[in-house]
Parts: structure tokens; C-alpha cells; sequence
């Protein structure tokens, strides 16, 4: 009877707990949208699965519409899903949708110093600032390019020194992209080789890594229980003090040799600036917040671009006839024929005699041997559509109807001069495959979390000020309604009918609005040139077939991070 009644009593106050929390949106100045139940304590997490949380979401979606309620814990966050959605809170009520929303596993670390986990008027003074600096220290300006380009050759170095032996390119690739903003930040790029950069780079990866793992999205759940509990996640804290003693170690080193008459990077501006306002007790430029910006954009320049390299590579061997590895191939006799659709039928050619010549991208192809090889890796890597026209009396010649980026650095670049950003006007395709890889890796897919700066009417809800938001950006870039087929590896998603490069508001990889990332600009500047530099030289062989590859996110959470691999690059 006792016992009964305890638990008719928990029942109770569990009901009136779901009710009340259920209600909570609906009642005083705020009205949130409504969304699966919420649990006491636990919110909505076992309607969530924190190693897939995008999908989860994306998944709820379908039940509770584009904008809904999520409770992560006690913490109720508004989900925007798809395109419009988010493109009308974002981008349609920018200045109201551009707090930046609560984040523990990074909050632990910054106690809402530097740019990224700032609001209000300390993010906007921040980040005016640090536009303006990195503009001064060349971005946007040939003086960038010209450093990527440095660093891109250094990188087609190290890997030519791989002699064409397998290796995963992880580690080169970090060091290559980071070298770009330490040279902005600390005044310096490092060698591949220092052991001090090698460990920074670690912690780097290693915390991408486990704030994309489930340990990393429990914490941003339950920070204070996650606090008491035994994991990895601890060691995220760990790598983060060691960054700390690093980038310190650094502002100390530039503080001892400043000449405020000369800045050298970003570091001397900021020590200048803080001599400047030391007066001034409301200055945001302190030590703090030197550090933390700092960390900002070492962390922010490093991971997100060389990863996104590295699913660049992989991609590129899942879908050969993407990087161009099929070419162009002629008949020395006449062949009359005309095929609509591969890649069946162009298997057929293996059957024509007069075919004795073909290439592929650039590489001359045994001239009985081709087209055995197309016939075993056709099937693998094209998808079923027109993909070749096969047409003319006296010369068999087929194409993809998408150029193919091999073939097009030769055509636009050549083999004698370094690619540069003037020739991406003139490179549609590579321009169209560079984004597509983006829009399908969607590298951060909840982007980060964002908050409303004031209460904020939205549709027919009134978001209190200080709402957490979720702009679940892999939802956009996997909108039907703006991509077709947008679970496919398509570049014809950003090529128009004239195989012109055509752009698409729904493509977001940096969050729109007013808290656009502010490296777009130079991510997609080293993505371009340390990509093309890459396959200029190299051709990219996977250890497996191409059918093998597996592009499945090795975790899902903060990024999308890829599978760990290996691969060759033999010269071209
Ligand atoms: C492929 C590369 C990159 C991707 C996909 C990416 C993506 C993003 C996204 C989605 C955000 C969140 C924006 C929001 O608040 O909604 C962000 C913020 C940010 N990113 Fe990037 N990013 C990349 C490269 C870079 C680079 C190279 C830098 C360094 C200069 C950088 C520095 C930052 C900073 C400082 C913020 C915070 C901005 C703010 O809160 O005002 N990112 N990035």
C-alpha cells in the first residue's frame, strides 16, 4: 500500500513536471513552438541519439515541423529545419537571431570570452576588430594567396617525398592548413617537423574529434553531472589547457619584443589595443579575451578546413569520373555510333575494334588494355543517368557531360604555373564539385548554436529573449526542395545548363547572417588553391575500390569527421 502510493505520487509529480514544462512556451511573454514531451531532468534525450544528433533532429522534424522544441536536458533550444526556416530566422531577422546560444563544452574553456562564444556589445567590438586586423594582415589581398600558395607546394613536397607509397594525409594536411592562420595570428608558419606545432595540432584533433562524439554532445546535455562522471570527455579540458599554456606562452614571447610602431600580426594588434584602452574598465581588449579569440582562430582556421580537405580526397576516389580519371578517349578508325545512357552501354566499346586509343585525364592508356579497365570501374563509381554522348562518323569521343576537374586544371592552368584565385572564374566545374563536397559533407551540421538577442515574434511564436536555437544546417543542405536528389554526390547541383557555375542560397556550410563564419573568405580561398595545387600534381588512388569507400562520418556531433584513411599519390 506504502509503496503504492509513493509511486502514485511520483507519477503524479512526473505528470505534473512533463505538464508544466510542456506548457512552459506556451504561457508568459514567450510561446515556443511545440515538440516532443519532455522528460524531467532528461528532456528529450531518448527521443535523441547523441552519436547521429543531427539526424535525430532532422528525423523529429518530420513529426513536429521545420520549427519545433527540443529540451537537451532542462534546456528548451528552438530547431529550424530546411531552408526556409532557416533562412527566415538567420537571414530574415538577422540581427535578432545573432546571440550566440549556450555551448558547455566550449563555455567551460571560455567563460564567454573572444569572438566565437561572445554576444552582445563585446562580440560585435571583437569581431569588428579581428575583420579588420586579418584584412590588414593580408586577407583578402594577393599577400594570402601567395602564402597559400607557398604552403601548397610545400605540402605537394611532403607528399611527393611519399614516393607513392599509402599514407593517411591527416597529419599534412593539418600542419599545411594551420600554417596559414599562424601566420596571421602568430606572425609565423611552423615547420612540419616542430614539436611544439605537432602536439598543438593533436590537441586540435584530437578535441574535434571527441566534442563530435557522443561524450562531447552528453556534455553540452548535462555539463554538471558530465562534470562528475568518468570519460574521455575530460580529456577535452585537459587538451584545451595545454592549448591555453601554448597560445599564452605565445602573447608572452610578443609582449617581451613589441614595437607598437610595427606590428607584426594579429597578437601585436591586440597587445597594442590593450595598452591603449588599460585605462578603461568597460575595454574588452584584456588578456582573456586575447587568448581565447586567439584560440578561436587557430582552432576555428585549422580543423574545419583541413577536414574538410580530407573528405575532399575521399570523395574525389568515390566518384573517379569526378576528379577526371575517365578522360577523353578517340578511335583511329571510324566508329558511327551514339549512346545515351552509361555506363551499360559504353561497356559495349570494350566490343569495338576500331577503339585502339584512349586516355585517361591526362595519362595515355595501354592501347588494348583500356577498355578492360573501364569495364571494371565504370560500374563501381558512375551513377545510372546520360552521363556520355557518343556520337560522330570518325571519331568516337566521349565525355561527361560534367567537366571533370583534371581535365580542367590542365585546360584553364596547365602543368607550368601555380593555380591562383583568378582562374576560379574560369574552372565552373572545380568551383561547382569544391561546393558540392561541402553541401554533402556538411562539415559543422548543427552549425553553431545560436540565440535570440530580444523576445522575437517568429512565424506565429514569440521566442523569449535568450532562446537557444539549432540552425540545423545539414537539413538545408539536404532540402529537397532546393537540391534534387540531395542524398547523391551531384555537382550538377551548382552547374547550370550551360555548365556555367551557378550558386545556391541554400548552400550555407558557414551559417548565414550576421554570425557568418568569419574565415569564409579565406576557407574558401585554401580550399580551392590547395586543392587544385594537389591535383595539378597528383592523381588520388584509394587503397580500396571506390565502391569500398565508406563516407560515413566516423562521429557526428560538433563536425562531421571523417573516417580515418589511407591512399597514394602518384604524379601525374
Ligand atoms: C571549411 C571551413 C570552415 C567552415 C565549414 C566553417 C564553419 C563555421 C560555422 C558554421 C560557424 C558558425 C557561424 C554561426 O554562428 O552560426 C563558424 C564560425 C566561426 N568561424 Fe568558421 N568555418 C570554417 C573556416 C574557418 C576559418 C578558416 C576561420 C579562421 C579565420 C574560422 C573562424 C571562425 C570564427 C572566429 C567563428 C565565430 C564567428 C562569430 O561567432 O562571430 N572559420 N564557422
Amino acid at each position: 500500500m506504502e509503496l503504492s502510493g509513493a509511486i502514485l505520487v511520483a507519477l503524479t509529480s512526473l505528470a505534473c513536471w512533463m505538464l508544466y514544462l510542456n506548457r512552459k512556451g506556451q504561457r508568459g511573454k514567450g510561446r515556443l513552438p511545440p515538440g516532443p514531451t519532455p522528460l524531467p531532468l532528461l528532456g528529450n534525450l531518448l527521443q535523441l541519439d547523441p552519436k547521429k544528433m543531427d539526424r535525430s533532429l532532422e528525423k523529429l522534424s518530420k513529426q513536429y515541423g521545420p520549427v519545433y522544441t527540443i529540451h537537451l536536458g532542462s534546456l528548451p533550444c528552438v530547431v529550424l529545419c530546411g531552408y526556409q526556416a532557416v533562412k527566415e530566422a538567420l537571414v530574415d531577422q538577422g540581427d535578432a537571431f545573432s546571440d550566440r546560444g549556450d555551448f558547455p563544452v566550449f563555455y567551460r574553456f571560455t567563460h564567454g570570452n573572444g569572438i566565437a562564444f561572445s554576444n552582445g556589445e563585446k562580440w560585435k567590438v571583437l569581431r569588428r576588430f579581428a575583420l579588420q586586423t586579418m584584412k590588414n594582415f593580408g586577407l583578402g589581398k594577393s599577400s594570402i594567396e601567395a602564402r597559400i600558395q607557398e604552403e601548397a607546394q610545400c605540402l605537394v613536397e611532403e607528399f611527393r617525398k611519399t614516393g607513392g607509397a599509402p599514407f593517411n594525409p591527416l597529419a599534412l594536411v593539418c600542419r599545411a592548413v594551420s600554417n596559414i592562420i599562424c601566420v596571421v595570428v602568430f606572425g609565423r608558419r611552423f615547420d612540419y617537423e616542430d614539436d611544439d606545432f605537432l602536439t598543438l595540432l593533436h590537441h586540435f584533433n584530437d578535441n574535434f574529434r571527441l566534442m563530435s562524439s557522443v561524450w562531447g554532445e552528453l556534455y553540452n546535455i548535462f555539463p554538471r553531472l558530465m562534470d562528475f562522471l568518468p570519460g574521455p570527455h575530460h580529456q577535452i579540458f585537459r587538451n584545451f589547457e595545454r592549448l591555453h599554456q601554448f597560445i599564452a606562452g605565445r602573447i608572452r614571447g610578443h609582449q617581451k619584443d613589441l614595437d607598437p610602431a610595427c606590428p607584426r600580426d594579429f597578437i601585436d594588434c591586440f597587445l597594442i589595443r590593450m595598452e591603449q584602452e588599460k585605462h578603461d574598465p568597460l575595454s574588452y581588449f584584456h588578456m582573456d579575451s586575447l587568448v581565447m579569440t586567439t584560440h578561436n582562430l587557430f582552432f576555428g582556421g585549422t580543423e574545419t578546413t583541413s577536414t574538410t580537405l580530407r573528405y575532399s580526397f575521399l570523395i574525389l576516389m568515390k566518384y573517379p569520373e569526378v576528379a577526371g580519371e575517365i578522360g577523353e578517349g578517340e578511335s583511329q578508325r571510324g566508329v558511327a555510333s551514339s549512346f545515351s545512357r552509361a555506363p551499360r552501354e559504353l561497356l559495349g566499346l570494350a566490343s569495338f575494334p576500331g577503339v585502339a586509343r584512349a586516355t585517361l585525364g591526362s595519362v595515355q592508356l595501354p592501347p588494348l588494355g583500356w577498355h578492360r579497365q573501364m569495364a571494371t570501374y565504370l560500374p563501381a563509381c558512375l551513377p545510372p543517368g546520360p552521363l556520355f554522348s557518343l556520337s560522330h562518323t570518325h571519331q568516337v569521343s566521349f565525355s561527361l557531360l560534367a567537366a571533370k576537374v583534371h581535365e580542367e586544371i590542365d585546360r584553364v592552368i596547365g602543368r607550368d604555373r601555380a593555380p591562383c584565385l583568378a582562374d576560379r572564374k574560369d574552372m565552373p566545374y572545380t568551383e561547382a564539385v569544391l561546393q558540392e563536397i561541402q553541401r554533402f559533407i556538411s562539415l559543422l551540421p548543427m552549425g553553431l548554436p545560436r540565440a535570440v538577442t530580444q523576445d522575437t515574434p517568429f512565424r506565429e511564436f514569440l521566442l523569449p529573449k535568450g532562446t537557444n536555437v539549432i540552425p540545423l544546417l545539414s537539413s538545408v543542405h539536404y532540402d529537397p526542395t532546393q537540391f534534387k536528389d540531395p542524398t547523391s554526390f551531384n555537382p550538377n547541383n551548382f552547374l547550370d545548363e550551360n555548365h556555367s557555375f551557378k550558386s545556391n542560397d541554400a548552400f550555407m556550410p558557414f551559417a548565414p547572417g550576421k554570425r557568418i563564419c568569419l574565415g569564409a573568405g579565406l576557407a574558401r580561398m585554401e580550399i580551392f588553391l590547395f586543392l587544385t595545387t594537389l591535383l595539378q600534381r597528383f592523381s588520388f588512388q584509394p587503397l580500396v575500390t571506390p565502391a569500398e569507400i565508406d563516407l560515413t562520418p566516423q562521429c557526428t556531433g560538433l563536425g562531421n569527421v571523417p573516417p580515418p584513411f589511407g591512399f597514394r599519390v602518384l604524379a601525374r
